[in-house]
């Protein structure tokens, strides 16, 4: 026994340089978690305009964090919110550098040949020892992964969203993902103060495999007029103790990306019938209306 704790309990390695591809809503997010927990941060995106709303918005989510952390103390705020943002760097040089950075976090768009591109353009760059991540949503991380030569350093890190606030991290292990790579992203995730769980590499991994066809169910109910939405979000509230009700969350997540989710795993499993599509939530998407950010969902939003 005692051989075999040994073998599978292979030590991993410490990150300290991050790099983040893609600073949107994710990729800004997992940033601030790594530069407040004390890793030092370079976001690479397309443009120096997106760069810098990145950071603007980082700023302000910081300043949130450190009001709520040190109540009205001005100067440990703004120091706090100094300090983190002195971590993180931005580039829009990609193969620069990654020539030097332990761990690779890739948050651009949900497309597999752009995200397949994206990596095996950086993997012969890359140092041998630095670990590839994706934070998609619904992607298989191996076709990710196919287009380098490191599929034992990649893996899944998928984080939620707002990063800052989510406590969970899903680490994905593919069938290659080795032992070391494994268990670096474990302690990685726990020094950004997560709570990780570990996965397989399937689809949606755990939360959304759960929650996406939740949530389409619940549009086939109301679909077939079975209940309307307000009662069935009030019934999954009161009757089965979520916070949300399956239309709010939609509405929240936003309907397009509900909607993207499903086209994807409906191309890669046209024989599983919880991803059919669905007929109202593509007409909602053909309108406009993905929910609270475009101001009408299932729900409206309007002022
Ligand atoms: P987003 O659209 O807010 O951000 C993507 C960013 O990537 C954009 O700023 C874009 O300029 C940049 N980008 C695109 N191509 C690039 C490239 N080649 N190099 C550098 N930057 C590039 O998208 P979001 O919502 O942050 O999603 C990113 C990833 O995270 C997706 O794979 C998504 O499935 C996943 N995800 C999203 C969640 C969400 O709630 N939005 C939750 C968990 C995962």
């Amino acid at each position: 026994i005692n051989h075999v704790i040994k073998r599978t309990m292979s030590s991993g390695s410490v990150i300290n340089h991050v790099t983040i591809i893609g600073a949107g809503l994710m990729g800004s997010g997992i940033a601030q978690v790594a530069a407040t927990s004390g890793h030092r941060v370079t976001m690479v995106e397309l443009d120096e305009k997106l760069l810098d709303k990145a950071r603007k918005g980082i700023e302000k989510s910081l300043e949130r964090v450190g009001k709520k952390q040190f109540k009205d103390e001005e100067s440990k705020i703004t120091g706090f919110v100094k300090e983190s943002m002195n971590r993180i760097s931005g580039s829009t040089d990609l193969s620069t550098v990654v020539k030097d950075t332990d761990i690779v976090i890739e948050a651009i768009v949900e497309n597999l040949e752009v995200k397949q591109k994206l990596f095996s353009s950086i993997d012969s760059v890359a140092k041998p020892s630095t670990i590839f991540a994706s934070n998609t949503s619904s992607i298989p991380i191996n076709e990710i992964a196919k287009g380098t030569q490191r599929l034992d350093r990649f893996c899944g890190l998928h984080f939620f969203n707002p990063v800052p606030v989510m406590k969970l991290l899903e680490v994905v292990r593919t069938p290659e993902t080795s032992d070391a790579t494994y268990t670096t992203a474990m302690d990685f995730g726990k020094k950004l103060g997560k709570t990780c769980i570990t996965c397989k590499d399937t689809p949606g991994f755990v939360v959304n495999r759960l929650l996406v066809p939740y949530m389409a169910e619940a549009v086939r109910m109301l679909e077939r007029g079975d209940a309307t939405a307000r009662d069935i979000d009030i019934a999954m509230k009161l009757g089965a103790g979520y916070p949300m009700g399956p239309f709010e969350l939609s509405d929240y997540v936003g309907i397009d990306t509900t909607q993207k989710i499903m086209g994807i795993w409906h191309k890669i499993y046209p024989d599983n019938p919880l991803f059919e599509p669905i007929p109202m939530l593509n007409k909602l998407v053909e309108e406009g209306k993905f929910g609270m950010k475009s101001g009408e969902g299932f729900y409206s939003y309007k002022k």
